[in-house]
């Protein structure tokens, strides 16, 4: 197995007022290349905030991050956006879609700052759509599109980018039970190509698809 997060020493607090609220106390994580992992914690357990740590978003008051063999603790903003741009992708972030755009050019985009030849662009682009069952909406646009389309869209967005990782943070909240369905088969097919896949969720049902589950004990994640 090879590491792909080693997280160590994760301590976070937040000021309220007069006091001090400790969410996250001395939490050590590790995930593999290729996991699947499910985080199933109480409500206000902090798992948001520990998704957004994993994110380089948030950065702790304590922490010792190694990520992909490349200790980012002490790494500044600019420098922890690169990585995160490049290979994290979180579920639903970037539902951004510009409105004017039609979907294959919405998914090319971002590979335009890569220096890619334009029909190279369009195959990635296009693969990507093909994995999220889109490859037929490539001339249409957003507003033509539901909800779920579009969700899609930004994901093969991500995709085409090839992210190492995807954090998923209750992707399946209020949904139908066949777009959640939906949301988890893709989930599944995209860590057997190999992406690591870590999962907040509530449900037992969401659960299930999780090869690795870490619940909070005392604090401590097990693994
Ligand atoms: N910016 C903030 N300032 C102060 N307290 C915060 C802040 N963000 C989160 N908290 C507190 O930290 C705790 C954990 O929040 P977090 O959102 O990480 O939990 P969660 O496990 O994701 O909850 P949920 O199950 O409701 O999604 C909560 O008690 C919350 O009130
Ligand atoms: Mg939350």
């Amino acid at each position: 197995m090879i590491m792909l997060i080693k997280l160590e020493w994760i301590k976070k607090d937040y000021k309220m007022w007069e006091n001090i609220v400790h969410v996250l106390k001395w939490i050590d994580l590790v995930i593999y290349k290729w996991d699947f992992v499910s985080i199933m914690w109480p409500s206000w357990s902090g798992k948001s905030t520990l998704m957004n740590i994993i994110w380089m978003l948030d950065i702790p008051s304590n922490w010792k991050y190694i990520f992909d063999w490349n200790e980012i603790t002490w790494k500044r903003e600019d420098d922890l956006s690169k990585i995160r741009g490049k290979s994290i992708w979180f579920i639903f972030q970037s539902y951004n879609l510009i409105s004017r755009m039609s979907v294959i050019k919405q998914v090319m985009l971002p590979l335009a700052y890569q220096w890619i030849a334009k029909s190279k662009r369009e195959k990635i682009a296009l693969e990507a759509l093909a994995k999220v069952w889109l490859a037929d909406k490539r001339d249409n646009k957003p507003n033509e599109l539901s909800w779920w389309q579009q969700q899609r869209v930004s994901i093969a967005r991500a995709l085409a980018l090839n992210p190492a990782m995807i954090l998923a943070d209750e992707p399946t909240w209020a949904l139908d039970t066949k777009t959640w369905e939906d949301i988890m088969n893709l989930l599944t097919e995209l860590n057997n190509e190999g992406k690591t896949i870590v999962l907040i969720t509530h449900e037992k049902d969401i659960d299930a698809y999780a090869k690795k589950h870490i619940f909070i004990k005392d604090w401590l994640i097990l693994n």
